[in-house]
């Protein structure tokens, strides 16, 4: 018997709903909510009431697109979080209530393991590597950064994480520095491509064992660029791709060294990454780079599958549905989500 899985993504600011079926992947469907770029970030509030807005007609088209009826869906799986409480609050009623009308299991799902297993996801005519366990994950998103070990689908040990900023919130901070809008990352990566990136140097965190650190980097940007602005009124318009090429590619540098690091004190070989920030494009080079050195195994998402998306949580949700791990109707969603 077929396996049809609805996946529901409302942690932040995107709208997402997915269909799994067997493991292989039917339809993504993602509304992203333009109404935070006017506010260089998202706005709580506005990211909930949004949600509200889109649940209906992405599931709606999600299903359409995949050519299944709510009939045929086995169980639903939702983000319980980490996340925005308001936002994770609009998809976890959804589930809830989906689940209950149709009479099918409610199945929660940590948004982080979810952007892990996106590896899992199969897809129709494509060759669908996947990684087998252990491997390493450099998880890099807006709000975490953490190395982490998969053994299993659900048995992940972090080994390593960003005691202040995460990754992409370096990059969007720095991005807002510079005056790009939100979210920065990818305008960065952009820019970055017609740069040098030699052109200016940050230091580097020293911060001990796997941890990361990105509140520094962050801060000696802003004082930089507060300095050379008093030299120069258009500093930052006239070194805008050497700029962006410097920042990226100090990231990039931080973020690779513990990942070496890691693989050579875990002995694992086998590495992927995932999250908003596994789409930028110098990341993605510096990482097949290592490869080559360290004869690593890589696994790198497709660009769709790096952003908050609900593929992610259908996956998860299939995996979770095989062990019968579901939950019941009192579940409620939570802005801190340990795993
Ligand atoms: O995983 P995600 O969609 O949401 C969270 O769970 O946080 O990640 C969003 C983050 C943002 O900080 C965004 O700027 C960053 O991913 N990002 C990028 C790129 N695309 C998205 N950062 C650098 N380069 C990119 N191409
Ligand atoms: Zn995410």
């Amino acid at each position: 018997m077929s396996i049809t899985i609805l996946g529901i993504e409302s942690s932040c600011d995107d709208t997402s709903a997915a269909v799994i079926k067997d493991g292989y992947l039917l339809s993504n469907y993602i509304a992203n909510q333009d109404v935070h770029k006017a506010y260089g970030g998202v706005v709580p509030e506005l990211a909930s009431r949004a949600h509200q807005q889109n649940i209906i007609p992405v599931v709606d088209q999600a299903l359409k697109k995949a050519g299944v009826t709510k009939e045929e869906v086995s169980a639903i799986a939702f983000t319980r979080g980490p996340g925005l409480l308001g936002s994770l609050l609009v998809g976890t009623s959804f589930a809830k209530s989906f689940a209950l009308a149709m009479n099918i299991p409610l199945v929660e799902v940590n948004h982080l393991q979810a952007h892990i297993l996106v590896h899992f996801i199969k897809q129709l005519e494509k060759e669908n590597k996947q990684p087998e366990f252990p491997f390493l994950c450099l998880l890099v998103s807006g709000g975490h950064t953490q190395i982490v070990i998969v053994k299993d689908y659900s048995d992940m040990e972090i080994i390593g994480q960003t005691i202040d900023d995460a990754a992409g919130e370096a990059f969007d901070k720095c991005a807002k520095v510079i005056g790009l809008s939100y979210p920065g990352g990818p305008l960065i990566d952009q820019k970055a491509k017609h740069g040098n990136r030699e052109a200016f140097a940050f230091n580097k965190p020293k911060i001990k064992e796997l941890d990361y650190s990105f509140s520094g980097l962050k801060t000696s940007f802003l004082y930089f660029i507060r300095d050379e602005m008093k030299k120069d009124a258009d500093f930052v318009k006239n070194n805008m791709n050497d700029l962006c090429a410097s920042i990226q590619f100090t990231i990039i540098d931080i973020l690779m060294e513990k990942l070496e690091k890691a693989s050579k004190q875990t002995g694992i070989n086998q590495i992927a990454v995932s999250g908003g920030v596994s789409a930028n494009s110098g990341l993605r080079e510096a990482l097949l780079k290592k490869a080559e050195i360290n004869q690593w195994d890589t696994y790198i998402p497709e660009f769709k599958l790096t952003t908050d998306n609900a593929a992610m949580i259908a996956i998860n949700g299939y995996y979770k549905f095989l062990n019968r791990d579901f939950v019941s109707q009192d579940i409620a969603p939570l802005a801190r989500f340990a795993y």
